[in-house]
């Protein structure tokens, strides 16, 4: 499973990539808005210090404008994905791009009939966003896990990629659900490390070689 990181700032994928697990990055146009910079310069900033696919994602809300912005986009760096939404212009703009092979990641995406529009537009990864659909009551994790089924029942290409973690249980329910990918937030990321019996383990490994080795160097 390929682990992004869903953020814009730089001291996150920073720490990020030097644990070494960091495949790639989302961003989203709140996320970039937030960096305070203009995107092709935040996005270059980003190639960077991360080397894997990086979603840049256009703010047109017609295909035409869409697929001119998603050109100047892909032309920042050879890891761009360019990021279109679940509309209709959206497809149409993804159809369009995935011919002059331009990789796309179709974002907003909340049910497996609009992920089979994005397979069938030659998408290169589709984003069903689970946090979201669970805000609204809904499981988001279900819409994976029928994506998921449907790629493989036909074949499509396309890579799910689970959208709007919010917590490791969603990073490992995505992982049983098959998604190729997960994005999370740096705070999800970090709290995968997390389990209690760890602390304790080394605690009692230092405390025990602290008693028969007291002199630090010693022992070893
Ligand atoms: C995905 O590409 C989006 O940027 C993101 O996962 C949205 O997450 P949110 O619902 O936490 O904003």
């Amino acid at each position: 499973m390929k682990f992004f990181l869903d953020t814009a700032n730089l001291d996150e994928l920073k720490r990020g990539a030097a644990w070494g697990i960091v495949d790639g990055v989302t961003t989203n146009p709140t996320l970039i808005a937030r960096e305070g910079r203009p995107i092709e310069e935040q996005i270059r900033l980003i190639c960077g210090v991360v080397d894997g696919d990086i979603s840049a994602e256009v703010i047109s809300t017609e295909a035409e404008g869409m697929v001119a912005e998603g050109l100047k986009l892909a032309a920042i760096h050879k890891n761009v994905v360019v990021k279109c939404p679940l509309t209709r212009d959206g497809i149409e703009a993804t159809s369009k791009l995935s011919k002059q092979g331009i990789r796309v990641n179709v974002t907003l995406c909340f049910s497996a009939g609009q992920a089979l529009l994005a397979a069938k537009a030659g998408a290169y990864i589709v984003s069903p966003f689970v946090g979201r659909l669970d805000d609204v009551g809904a499981t988001g994790m279900d819409v994976v896990r029928a994506i998921v089924q449907i790629y493989r029942n036909y074949g499509y290409k396309t890579q799910v990629l689970a959208a709007s973690m919010r917590s490791p249980a969603h990073v490992i329910d995505a992982a049983l659900a098959g998604a190729q990918i997960a994005t999370m937030p740096f705070k999800v990321l970090d709290m995968l490390f997390n389990h209690p019996l760890t602390d304790k383990g080394l605690e009692q490994f230092l405390k025990d070689w602290g008693k028969a080795f007291p002199e630090p160097a010693a022992g070893r």
